[in-house]
């Protein structure tokens, strides 16, 4: 008699499914860098939630025998709106760090977002042939930040992130309690280090203290302003974007700065815990803006559904950030590839299921949170009470 019991799936099916292959292959001190939040991950938490809380009212009899989810995002063209968020020394998950992560991003037809700490260089990175955008951490070395704008212009890099939520780095206290230090082979190889590439203070373990915490508060301008914006806005000629904004106000002023988009987003609740989750703080920003600039997001999203609740809430597209990492880390190259097709496959569906055709239709959406669910951002700005329907821009 033959077995008829099913077999378990091999292949991951969801991305949390790639977040458990992750898990079997990563020592634990670098699990918790990747999965920890800052302070009691209240925030860290809440992003997952209010994304669950949200609802989308799908549309039927639309024609969707096909459905595109192609479009652009700050005049680069994507297959889908998504970017891979700018994250930090990549080799740390698998040897080929950024330069699995790029191949796999030009493979799925979406823009890689190159962290200011990569692990690999610019360079190098370019030289992928991906689509990139480079985040720029402010350094307390002025000369620093023009040298790094530079070899950022001179790699190809087709906009500038500066992050905005980093003045000091928030407590992560998993970090703090695993004594976090980074190995000697995975410096910041794109900052100018006194004295050659490492050690540096963020490969110097010390008791009760992130190695990689201190490194970055002795390395990042914590003074910076709205001046800087300016003189970062005159000083390229790129498409800027301001990331780490999630008060209406600040949106304002990054649109009046003439940034070309900002992202919601609270650092994937690693920096201030007690910031709303993203895709509350969105609708309001979104009004804020009102169509001066692009409104991107990050922070909790974990599938395709994720991406469309955004868009319905007005967004142009979203960045995600850890999944990305489990793929490198349970399988480089091919690990990010299969993370960013189970995105796609589960957007096209979701758009599919919803009724919409294309990405105009997808903003079109009408989106509710569920009663008593994601009322911080909405409820502050009168935009929504808790409960409210709010229809997309542009619904039919
Ligand atoms: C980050 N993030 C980040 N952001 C940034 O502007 N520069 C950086 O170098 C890093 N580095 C970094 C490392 C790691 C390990 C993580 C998890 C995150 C934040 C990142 O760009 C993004 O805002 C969040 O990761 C989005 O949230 P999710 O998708 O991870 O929930």
């Amino acid at each position: 008699m033959t077995a008829l019991a099913p077999q378990p799936a091999e292949a991951p099916v969801c991305l949390a499914d790639v977040r458990r292959a992750a898990e079997a292959v990563l020592p634990r001190h670098v699990l918790d860098f990747v999965e920890g939040g800052s302070g009691a991950e209240t925030t860290l938490a809440a992003n997952r939630a209010a994304f669950d809380a949200v609802t989308l009212l799908p549309r039927v009899l639309a024609g969707v025998s096909t459905v595109d989810s192609a479009g652009a995002l700050l005049g680069t063209s994507t297959a889908m709106p998504v970017a891979i968020a700018p994250m930090a020394y990549q080799r740390l998950l698998h040897p080929d760090g950024e330069l699995a992560t790029a191949r796999a991003a030009k493979r799925a037809g979406i823009p890689f977002v190159i962290s200011t700490l990569s692990s690999c260089t610019f360079a190098d990175i370019a030289a992928t042939g991906a689509s990139t955008w480079f985040q720029l951490y402010w350094l307390r070395d002025r000369a620093g930040v023009i040298e790094l704008l530079g070899a950022a212009d001179e790699a190809g890099c087709l906009a500038v992130v500066l992050t905005a939520d980093v003045p000091v780095m928030g407590r992560r206290r998993r970090d703090m309690r695993n004594q976090f230090a980074l190995p000697p082979d995975v410096p910041a190889v794109n900052l100018r280090h006194p004295g050659g590439q490492a050690p540096t203070e963020a490969h110097r373990a010390a008791s009760g203290a992130s190695a990689v915490a201190t490194h970055t508060n002795l390395a990042f301008e914590p003074g910076l302003t709205w001046r800087d914006v300016e003189w970062l806005r005159r000083r390229t000629h790129l498409p800027l974007v301001i990331k780490g904004v999630l008060d209406p106000r600040d949106a304002r002023h990054a649109a009046d700065c003439g940034a070309n988009a900002v992202v919601v987003s609270n650092h994937g609740g690693r920096q201030f815990d007690g910031a709303p989750a993203s895709i509350a703080a969105l609708p309001a920003v979104v009004d804020a803006v009102s169509g001066d600039c692009e409104v991107l997001l990050d922070s909790g999203v974990r599938g395709g559904t994720d991406v469309l609740r955004s868009l319905a809430f007005g967004a142009s597209g979203v960045l995600v950030g850890r999944p990305v990492l489990w793929g490198l880390a349970a399988g480089g190259e091919q690990g990010v590839a299969q993370v960013l097709s189970l995105l796609q496959a589960e957007l096209l569906e979701a758009m599919t299921l919803a009724g919409c055709r294309d990405l105009a239709a997808a903003a079109g959406l009408t989106a509710a949170p569920r009663a008593g669910q994601m009322s911080t951002g909405q409820m502050s700005t009168g935009q929504m009470s808790t409960g409210q329907m709010s229809t997309g821009r542009s619904a039919s």
